[in-house]
């Protein structure tokens, strides 16, 4: 009994090796593999973080084409993110559309259209949806709010 769960664990550990090395590509129409696909929640979360504080920076400068940039890397985080269906027995993608997902949809439409006071509002609400997922994920005493500072050796106003 103890040879069969192994080789069906093999089996497993094989196709969850090649899974993420397709699974970017296509998907979403881009043309490169997700950096993040396959990659464990704690350190979806510190990228979530780390991109979004920097979409802020970029919002605030009013560099339009900074905030294309890592409004894709923050969509990117997002799409693995949405790949956990279960983490520790909460249900990380449905907490995910309920929560975040329409709020970052609602930025990106801005961003699209560049309309500064709508972006900058968006973005406040962004943070409200991580927020709401931690409170939904039993995770509540996490909590994002935005920051101005620029820890970052990163000029975020516009360049050519
Ligand atoms: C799908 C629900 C969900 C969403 C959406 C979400 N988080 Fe999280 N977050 C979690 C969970 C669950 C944990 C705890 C992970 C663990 O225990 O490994 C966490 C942990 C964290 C942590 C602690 C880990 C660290 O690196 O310090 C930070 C920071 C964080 N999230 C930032 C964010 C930010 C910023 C956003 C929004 C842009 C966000 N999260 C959106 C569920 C979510």
């Amino acid at each position: 009994m103890l040879k069969r769960p192994a080789a069906t664990l093999t089996l497993l550990a094989v196709l969850a090796l090649a899974l993420p090395a397709t699974a970017g590509a296509g998907e979403s129409g881009e043309d490169h593999d997700s950096p993040f696909a396959g990659m464990h929640l704690l350190l979806l979360m510190h990228n979530m973080q780390y991109y979004t504080h920097k979409l802020g920076l970029a919002i605030d400068a009013h560099n339009a084409a900074l905030e294309a940039f890592y409004i894709h890397e923050v969509e990117a985080v997002i799409e693995a993110v949405g790949e956990i269906e279960d983490y520790e027995g909460i249900p990380i993608a449905d907490n995910l559309k309920k929560t975040l997902l329409p709020n970052f949809q609602t930025l990106e439409a801005a961003i699209d259209k560049g309309e500064r006071e709508a972006v900058d509002a968006a973005y406040k609400e962004l943070l409200v949806g991580c927020n709401a997922c931690h409170a939904a994920s039993e995770h509540g005493y996490i909590h994002i709010r935005r920051s101005y500072d620029n820890p970052y050796p990163q000029d975020f106003s516009p360049h050519d």
